[in-house]
């Protein structure tokens, strides 16, 4: 190629150089060590003397020009795509923010704090046992003897036994005993937690659910305070006035006995499909402690007497916001948890 020529084409290539890379490209074609004008020199280095000082002067003159374009060319580069990358990485603090899901507790556990909060204000503490229990504890000590219905795995009982002769607590009752032996009277506490049963599960039936167990025991005390207890903590639960109502029932542990009724939501007590047709809705066991329990559990059955209750939290969870089917609250069905 000859020196005009080339001159043309690497003013002309320059000009169409868009980035670095190309730069690089055509600074190593022209200025490299085996570049053109490398190739121009050897090439002068056989003509005559004055030839050779002539075009060595120019061509020498074409590399300065040339090496100074491509420095400044690559300073403008360089310069542009700085900006093109700040630009890109620039935070743009008036875009919306990426919002983080937060979650939330259970209603059942938002619904066991509340009662608990307001047995704590009555002046109740919160204690727990434990869900594997030994048959003494679910059962003797509660006196329900050996070869009693509630035992059976099958019939009334509904009891799940462990291989090692222990069983899933049917009750938090089993916890009664084991806090008269760990506590001095009076003793007022209240047992949240979860219990089994061998159910076929369906609306109103679960395998497990949760009840909070009540115990009071002092040297006088009557089913009246047992009643003003309840009623109490009914009211501050619903947030409104709740008519109660004891009948009589029966449990091994507690003598005497009571089923404790609220009056239905549904209909006021009129009787429609929810109560049964009846008025009333059952809401918690309860009764005064039997003295063979109180004996069990080290006191005296003379000197202390007191008072014990038991009720899911489930059924209450599920009136208060009217959840027509138990099997929601396992179900882990976020559309479910999320109205919460
Ligand atoms: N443990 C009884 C039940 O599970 C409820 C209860 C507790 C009854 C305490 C009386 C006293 O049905």
């Amino acid at each position: 190629m000859d020196f005009l020529e080339l001159k043309n084409t690497a003013e002309i290539e320059l000009e169409k150089i868009k980035n670095s890379k190309e730069l690089k490209e055509f600074s190593d074609k022209y200025l490299g060590k085996k570049g053109e004008i490398r190739k121009l020199f050897s090439f002068v280095k056989d003509l005559a003397l004055e030839e050779k000082k002539v075009l060595g002067k120019e061509i020498n003159e074409f590399s300065r020009v040339l090496e100074e374009k491509v420095a400044k060319f690559e300073k403008e580069l360089k310069k542009a795509e700085k900006e093109r990358k700040e630009k890109r990485e620039k935070i743009d603090i008036t875009a919306p923010g990426k919002t983080i899901e937060t979650g939330h507790l259970h209603p059942m556990t938002q619904v066991r704090r509340e009662m608990e909060r307001i047995f704590e204000l009555m002046g109740f503490s919160v204690v727990e046992g434990p869900e594997i229990e030994d048959e003494w504890h679910n059962f003797d000590s509660l006196n329900i003897p050996e070869g009693h219905p509630a035992r059976d795995a099958l019939s009334l009982g509904k009891t799940f036994y462990l291989k090692d002769g222990n069983v899933l607590r049917t009750q938090t009752s089993s916890a009664q005993v084991r806090y008269m032996k760990k506590m001095k009277p009076p003793i007022r506490i209240v047992i949240p937690g979860r219990v089994y049963r061998y159910e076929t599960t369906d609306a109103s039936h679960e395998i497990n659910f949760y009840q909070l167990e009540g115990l009071l025991i002092d040297e006088n005390v009557s089913v009246a305070n047992l009643k003003a207890v309840l009623q109490r903590f009914l009211d501050q639960f619903f947030q409104r006035k709740v008519e109660i109502r004891l009948r009589p029932s029966y449990f091994p542990f507690t003598e005497p006995s009571f089923e404790v009724d609220m009056l239905c939501t549904v209909c006021n007590g009129k009787g429609c499909s929810s109560c049964k047709r009846t008025g009333w809705v059952e809401i918690l066991g309860a009764g005064m402690v039997h003295p063979n329990v109180i004996k069990n559990g080290g006191l005296d059955p003379k000197k202390y007497k007191g008072f014990a209750f038991g009720l899911s939290i489930d059924r209450p969870t599920m009136m208060k916001y009217k959840i027509n089917d138990i099997r929601l609250f396992h179900s882990g069905n976020l559309k479910f948890l999320k109205q919460f």
